[in-house]
């Protein structure tokens, strides 16, 4: 090899290597600015879910139950009727009766096989715990045997758990508008 041809070598070997160079560095920068992209979409479809996530999670029960009508309640929880029983003593259907629900034990009817999801949740059925199962069982008790969609609607699952607390003998009084 004469010094000219090393020296263009070299050359071509430079340019070639340097193009590789910006190739990468081009690719590395396009990963990044397309995951930053992305991070930012996620956020923004974060923000936008907010709103929605905010006001199932976010108004509270006792503020919508100021404002709930037992009657429309009533309404309401005729869908309930395939799978639940209202009044007293009538026993499960493919639900346990939801006769005195409101303050009960959770999971706790005579003579109804709950799931191990409902099972293993503490507490009692107050305001609070209706509202957040009523949004969405399956949220709230990951594998419950409870089929039922939920009540995304503020008004009508504060509504139906006002009429809820009308199937009892001693009612718990409803919060008031402040
Ligand atoms: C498709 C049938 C079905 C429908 C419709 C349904 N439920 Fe249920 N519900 C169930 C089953 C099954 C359970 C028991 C869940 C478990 O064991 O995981 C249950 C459990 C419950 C419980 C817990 C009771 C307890 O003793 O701990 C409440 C409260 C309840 N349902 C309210 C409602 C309301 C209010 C509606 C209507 C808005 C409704 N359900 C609609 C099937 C249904």
């Amino acid at each position: 090899m004469d010094a000219n041809a090393y020296r263009i070598n070299k050359i071509l070997g430079l340019v070639l290597g340097s193009a590789l160079f910006l190739q990468a560095v081009h690719i590395i920068d396009g990963n990044f600015s397309s995951a930053k992209v992305a991070k930012r979409g996620s956020e923004v479809a974060v923000k936008e879910e907010q709103p929605h996530a905010g006001a199932a999670a976010g108004v509270p029960i006792d503020t919508l139950l100021a404002s709930a009508s037992a009657e429309r309640g009533a309404e309401v929880a005729k869908q309930c009727q395939a799978c639940h029983n209202f009044e007293e003593g009538q026993g499960p259907k493919i639900g346990p009766d939801l006769y005195g629900v409101v303050g009960r034990k959770i999971a706790s009817a005579p003579g109804f096989n709950y799931s191990s999801a409902l099972k293993s949740k503490n507490g009692n059925w107050d305001f609070n715990a209706l509202n957040a199962w009523l949004i969405k069982p399956t949220a709230y008790a990951p594998g419950t045997a409870m089929t039922f969609a939920g009540l995304s609607n503020d008004k009508q699952r504060a509504d139906v758990i006002a009429y809820l607390d009308t199937l009892s003998k001693n009612p718990v009084p409803l919060p008031k508008a402040q």
